[in-house]
């Protein structure tokens, strides 16, 4: 039993540890898709200006778990705080998603990158962990996390999202390699630090996104993205207070390489929906637990179509402990919150069956 938890069944799932029901909570949980986050959102007078405002964080961490009986809650940032904090100059432009003033385009810059002090920086973020805890009073478990390194490199090379795969990211894989690997060793480094200090600040759990890694060439993804993955779960406290820290690893589109993300001694692999989750625990057997596989457009049907999809999933996945119910991606902004009550309801009783001795 981790101490003094009111609901431990999210950590549990995750050390394959026996359950009453299924745990479930939602990539994205809070954001635009609820009224009360586009209030706070506007009193705070942007996202990121939300994001560095702990007092605001923790009011957006909670508001989902006020609406629906979730079984953790994440801290409220983005997985781009670290990159702004080592000076790329992060900004959104309305309507378009995040960009950075400074992307890494010349060989001088990216030689003069150095991994920021998550106590300096990045203190907000810190601040949010131990205040949001503090709320939270033990209701549920807090998830930390970070973008992998290949996923922010992506971003602080391309300089914004992409909708073709980042040309320049690739080609500077593919050119110089030798540059996107010294990206990708500072940027380890300072997300080792980023997640240890959240573990510090009572992080109990945390998830590593790496939302790109599934574009690369099996080859490519052991070299740029598994591989820094792997780096990071060997140098994060796992223990703190005598409580096990899980360590979560989501790479989407990675589930033809579910055997290998396993290898790098990770508790959890998430899962994006296009996997079959009962050949997906079939292949990584009793060596990590899985989280996912829900469409979450699939959150836009009806609730009964919602509950049968459910019940797929659950039965897919099978028998005992190891799943942590949730989206393959994050949930859209054009959500009706109706439809997560259904969501979250069908996982708790219909997961029941699957968990009696
Ligand atoms: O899951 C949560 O509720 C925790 C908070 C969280 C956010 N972003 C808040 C956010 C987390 C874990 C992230 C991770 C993140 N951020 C990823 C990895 C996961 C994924 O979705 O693939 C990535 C790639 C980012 C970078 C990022 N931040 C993008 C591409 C965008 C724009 C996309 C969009 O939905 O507009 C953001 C902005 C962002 N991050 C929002 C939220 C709630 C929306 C901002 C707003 O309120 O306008």
């Amino acid at each position: 039993m981790t101490t003094n938890l009111k609901n431990d069944r999210f950590l549990r799932a995750l050390l394959r540890q026996p359950v009453d029901k299924t745990p479930v909570w939602l990539m994205r949980q809070a954001g635009r898709y609820l009224p009360e986050y586009c209030a706070t959102r506007k009193t705070a007078g942007s996202f990121l200006q939300l994001c560095k405002n702990p007092a605001l964080a923790t009011e957006v961490t909670l508001q989902p778990l006020e609406r629906f009986p979730l079984d953790a809650a994440i801290l409220f940032s983005d997985i781009l705080t670290v990159p702004d904090a080592m000076g790329l100059g992060l900004y959104f432009a309305e309507g378009e998603g995040p960009k950075f003033e400074r992307p890494l385009r010349h060989e001088k810059d990216i030689l003069n990158l150095a991994a920021p002090d998550p106590e300096g920086e990045l203190k907000y973020v810190m601040d949010a962990v131990r205040e949001i805890r503090r709320a939270l009073d033990g209701r549920v478990p807090l998830i930390g996390f970070t973008g992998s390194p290949f996923t922010l490199a992506c971003y602080m090379v391309e300089g914004e999202g992409s909708g073709d795969g980042f040309p320049t990211t690739k080609t500077m894989l593919y050119n110089r390699p030798d540059l996107l690997h010294h990206i990708l060793k500072v940027t380890t480094k300072a997300v080792t630090n980023y997640l240890n200090a959240q573990i510090d600040a009572g992080a109990q759990a945390v998830q590593i996104f790496d939302t790109w890694g599934g574009m690369l060439s099996l080859d490519a993804y052991r070299k740029f993205s598994l591989s820094y993955m792997a780096e990071i779960v060997a140098g994060l406290k796992r223990n703190k207070d005598g409580n096990v820290i899980p360590v979560i690893v989501f790479t989407k589109g990675g589930g033809q390489w579910l055997e290998e993300i396993a290898a790098i001694g990770c508790d959890a692999i998430g899962l994006d929906w296009t996997v079959d989750i009962a050949s997906a625990r079939a292949r990584v057997g009793d060596k990590v637990a899985l989280q996912g596989n829900f469409d979450p457009l699939a959150l836009f049907a009806e609730p009964a179509a919602i509950r049968s999809e459910v019940g797929r999933i659950l039965t897919g996945f099978g028998q005992g402990s190891g799943h942590v119910f949730n989206l393959g991606h994050g949930i859209s902004q054009h959500t009706n919150p109706e439809h997560v009550v259904a969501l979250v309801e069908a996982v708790h009783e219909l997961s029941q069956p699957f968990h009696q001795a």
